[in-house]
């Protein structure tokens, strides 16, 4: 078994985390789960961004939770990567649940941990609307929860205990107490960063029972590599390449 994860769409090809990115992904044969970052704005509305400020991304500026959606909404998130791509908007939660009914293709939802005063409470609300929206995916496709934030993988146990969760590090962040935090978050699938991995790290993890799932690897010879290890799939940018390597 390995998977492929098309990791914000298929962003060497169309900007990250835009509609245009997870059909570009959809369009690899073979590919079967896109990733996509989910943040929440200051009036709680759902938005797909990957970082907590608008600059990189899009034609605005401004931190996602300290602006309402009506702010953002009409924010370009394509014309920072080429002209053809400049009527894309940042998508909605609705949106990509749309696309995946549409396109046939598994969701890793990855909550993006929340910035400034309000941390708490837009946590809660995003974790119980992603429950919500996620009622009208179509029922045989496969959800992977994901997160950095463990307040936010917990009260994904809590609010929607039947999605599988996995809980994200960075390889500096991947300290010897990890089962304790897996275990807390009832989660069994670890997501490392790729950085330093060695195959030692690899067979600990896998030896303890863990599914392991390794981000952000563009390089085939790495992704092979990784494969032959014993790791269970890669985030990739360059899923049309790394297709190949998807095994069920
Ligand atoms: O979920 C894998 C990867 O997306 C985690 O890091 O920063 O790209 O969201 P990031
Ligand atoms: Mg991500």
């Amino acid at each position: 078994m390995f998977t492929v994860y098309g990791h914000r769409g298929l962003p060497s090809k169309a900007p990250e985390n835009t509609l245009a990115s997870y059909k570009a992904a959809s369009k690899v044969s073979g590919l079967k789960w896109v990733e996509f970052d989910v943040a929440i704005t200051k009036d709680e509305q759902l938005v797909i961004i990957h970082d907590d400020y608008l600059d990189r991304t899009t034609d605005m500026v401004g931190e996602v939770t300290q602006l309402n959606y009506n702010e953002l909404q009409n924010a370009s998130a394509g014309s920072w990567f080429g002209p053809n791509f400049k009527e894309e908007k940042l998508p909605t939660f609705d949106d990509v649940i749309k696309f995946a009914n549409s396109a046939q293709v598994n969701l890793n939802v990855e909550l993006k941990g929340v910035t400034g005063d309000k941390g708490t409470k837009l946590s809660e609300s995003m974790v119980t609307q992603v429950a919500e929206k996620l009622k009208v995916l179509d029922a045989h496709l496969e959800v992977m929860i994901s997160s950095f934030n463990i307040p936010l993988v917990k009260l994904s146990e809590r609010i929607m205990p039947k999605y599988k969760r996995a809980v994200l590090f960075k390889a500096a962040a991947f300290e010897s107490d990890w089962r304790t935090v897996l275990e807390f978050c009832g989660s069994k699938t670890v997501n490392i960063e790729d950085a330093k991995l060695t195959q030692a790290r690899v067979k600990m993890i896998k030896n303890a029972g863990y599914e392991l799932n390794v981000w952000t690897v563009n390089k085939k010879l790495r992704a092979n590599q990784l494969a032959n290890w014993g790791v269970d799939g890669n985030f990739t940018d360059k899923a049309d390449d790394m297709v190949h390597l998807e095994k069920s």
